[in-house]
């Protein structure tokens, strides 16, 4: 639990002027918060950004959205680390000046963060001058104060850490920074230091009174294990005739700054110290630093010290997500497995990406990315789940209430179970925010979303609007739409185009800006028209019919057929029945394996050769799970034969083979014609 030490000051009157209670329950605590301030790391400009700073973005982003529809004043900053040898070696590897350098490539940060619709307040930048004076003013007020003062430096540089090491601090005389274990440089110089060591025990003493300080818990230990060494002095300088590129000593020209006393000081600089005191009281302090656990010390040693020889308050949290690995493996450039955030969100979407980021990582532990998973999630949560329910409903909405939300009428026990379950999911999630678990939050929506599409499998609105039974078709449509709405607010601040979109089908010019209006029920109001049917999140096309080998992914055997059917059922609405003609129109056939195949780097599909009668085909199909290639070949199947080729991983395929999957089995099976026949090519009907 976070429990914070905001100082209090009145709310804004749209906010009430009284401060916001966070949650309900006593078991919760009655947390206040009159404001938050939420930080990102700002990341270096010596690359461009990969699907790690796109995590730690998008989760600052989300937060801050949760908190807007908290009704609490939010202050969201991200920005680039622009100094340092990092910076200066990049620089010139392309050719440029370090500041060229960091102009081309803060720009791609700043284009990225457009694409995922990062709603940051402020970007700060450490080469802006209203940083540059804040960072020498706090020097000169050190050095004075003798809290900086001049020595020689024997020891050991670690260039990728921008860190000075002693002989003992060395892992195998390697650098010793978690993940790091880079080969470090020796060095002997005259340089600053600033007296960290003598806020040692007060440090000790701070962590250990204020356990939320450092979250999660064993990141705290982590922290209190590191500062059982004796704290050294940190050498806050670098001399110009060896690395020039920082913010120049105000009392030593032949100096530039440490680029970490230069970054960390950005969380104060953007918002206002020593620039505009009502500013930086409004703000400061932070209730959130998110950083990743690689900077640890760097943000729970260095930056508390800093503060407190500057007088200042601590942060209220500092909180340490865990790492996207790639597999089991960590991303580098070397191992050349990095995830570009911007590939994939050209190919699925800012909304998918966000949900996939969000949903997938338990704060705090280190997760595993793939494209597999990710769009086993993709196709489970978002297509089957949530966008075939709205499809479902919509579609009867249209053909069977006038295209209006209708009027409900005998709401009975099972509307009532939903309707407390959705606004059960609102706590829910209101707690996983306050808590740092977003991926519960959003595994409680989920659930909801299942359940609601088991209360239309039970109910059968399509079956009652066949058999005129209209009111209590009526019911479970409205019921059902209440549903989406309060799901769709829920999701709003992980999905906003996604959820505005969704808001707008269901007739509803805005998506909600406050929780509030999700904590009431029957708030559609009956008779308004509803917006133009959409497929929420269509079914990854080079997927093609993967998600049928995913037994554990899909939501029931019928809509586990194949992205373009599925499609269109959803469209049609399940259920629905077809005319004998529209089935006629599908051309099934036998089919001879004349070869199988594993795609590379697809764990999932199989490329299989064709015959039907004289012609020959590539088939991509989703069940390399279930079959061995070579178990296949010979076998005669049935295929959608007129279906429109689609291209799965740049490979072509050419119609559909049917299979049956059992869910609870994991099992898939291929369907075939009984033993006698053996020709390829004969039409199935
Ligand atoms: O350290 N998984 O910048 P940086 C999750 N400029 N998050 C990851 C990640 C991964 N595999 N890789 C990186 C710096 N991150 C300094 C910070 S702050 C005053 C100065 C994220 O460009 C995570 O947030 O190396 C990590 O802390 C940050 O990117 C490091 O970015
Ligand atoms: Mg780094």
């Amino acid at each position: 639990m976070i429990i914070c030490n905001c100082r209090s000051f009145p709310l804004p009157p749209e906010h009430g002027g009284g401060g916001y209670w966070v949650g309900e329950d006593a078991a919760f605590g009655g947390i206040m918060r009159n404001k938050f301030y939420i930080t990102t790391p700002i990341y270096y400009v010596n690359d461009q950004p990969h699907i790690g700073h796109a995590y730690t973005t998008i989760l600052a982003d989300v937060l801050a959205r949760y908190h807007r529809m908290m009704g609490v004043p939010v202050f969201f900053l991200t920005g680039t680390d622009e100094h340092g040898q990092k910076v200066k070696r990049a620089a010139e590897k392309a050719g440029r000046t370090p500041k060229e350098h960091a102009d081309a490539t803060v720009v791609r940060f700043q284009d990225l963060w457009k694409k995922l619709q990062i709603t940051n307040d402020d970007f700060i930048r450490t080469t802006e001058e209203r940083h540059r004076r804040v960072v020498q003013e706090i020097l000169s007020r050190l050095y004075e104060n003798d809290d900086i003062y001049r020595s020689e430096y024997d020891g050991w540089y670690c260039v990728a850490c921008e860190r000075y090491y002693t002989e003992k601090d060395l892992v195998e005389g390697r650098c010793p920074e978690q993940g790091c274990g880079r080969q470090v440089e020796r060095l002997r110089e005259s340089n600053y230091f600033f007296r960290m060591g003598k806020y040692q025990d007060w440090l000790i003493a701070y962590i250990e009174q204020h356990p939320e300080f450092i979250q999660p818990d064993f990141r705290r230990n982590e922290t209190l294990g590191f500062l059982r060494k004796k704290l050294n002095d940190l050498c806050v300088s670098r001399p110009k005739s060896r690395m020039d590129w920082g913010i120049e000593l105000p009392f030593d020209s032949d100096y530039v700054t440490y680029v970490w006393f230069d970054a960390l000081v950005n969380y104060i600089s953007a918002v206002g110290y020593l620039r505009d005191e009502d500013l930086f009281s409004r703000w400061w302090p932070a209730s959130y630093h998110l950083i990743g656990k690689d900077i640890l010390t760097t943000h729970t040693v260095y930056w508390p010290t800093m503060l407190k020889a500057m007088g200042l308050q601590m942060p209220e949290c500092v909180f340490a997500h865990g790492w996207w690995l790639v597999g089991q493996d960590k991303m580098s450039k070397t191992k050349g497995n990095v995830v570009n955030p911007m590939e994939m969100v050209d190919r699925y979407g800012a909304d998918a990406f966000r949900y996939f980021l969000m949903s997938a990582m338990p704060l705090g532990q280190d997760a595993s990315f793939s494209e597999d998973l990710f769009e086993r999630r993709y196709n489970a949560d978002l297509a089957n789940d949530l966008g075939n329910m709205l499809s479902r409903v919509m579609k009867l909405v249209a053909d069977r209430c006038g295209g209006q939300i209708p009027r409900p009428v005998h709401s009975g026990a099972e509307e009532d179970r939903l309707r407390n379950l959705a606004l059960a999911a609102v706590r829910k999630m209101r707690e996983a925010v306050n808590a740092m678990k977003v991926d519960a939050g959003l595994a409680a929506v989920s659930e909801v979303v299942r359940e609601a599409n088991r209360y239309l499998e039970k109910t059968q609105p399509w079956t009652l609007a066949r058999d005129g039974r209209e009111e209590e078709m009526r019911t479970v449509l409205y019921c059902a739409a209440e549903v989406l709405r309060v799901v769709g607010g829920l999701l709003q601040p992980v999905m906003p185009s996604k959820m505005a979109t969704l808001y707008a089908t269901l007739g509803c010019k805005d998506a909600p800006t406050l929780f509030a209006s999700l904590e009431q029920w029957n708030v559609l109001q009956p008779g308004t028209p509803v917006g133009p049917m959409v497929t929420l999140f269509p079914k990854t096309a080079k997927d093609g019919s993967v998600q049928i080998a995913e037994p554990k992914a899909v939501g029931e055997l019928g809509r586990t057929a194949a992205p373009t059917m599925a499609a269109a059922k959803a469209e049609e609405g399940d259920g629905a029945e077809v005319e004998y003609e529209q089935f006629e129109k599908l051309d099934l056939r036998t089919a001879r394996v004349i070869s199988a195949e594993k795609v590379p780097s697809a764990d999932k599909l199989l490329k299989l050769e064709i015959e039907l009668g004289q012609e020959k085909r590539q088939i991509i199909a989703g069940i390399a799970r279930h079959y061995k290639p070579e178990d296949l070949v010979g076998k005669i199947i049935v295929v959608v034969a007129n279906l429109k080729p689609i291209r799965i991983r740049g490979l072509e395929s050419k119609g559909m083979l049917l299979a049956a999957a059992d869910e609870d089995a994991g099992v898939l099976r291929l369907v075939t014609v009984d033993g006698t026949i053996v020709k390829s090519g004969l039409k199935v009907k």
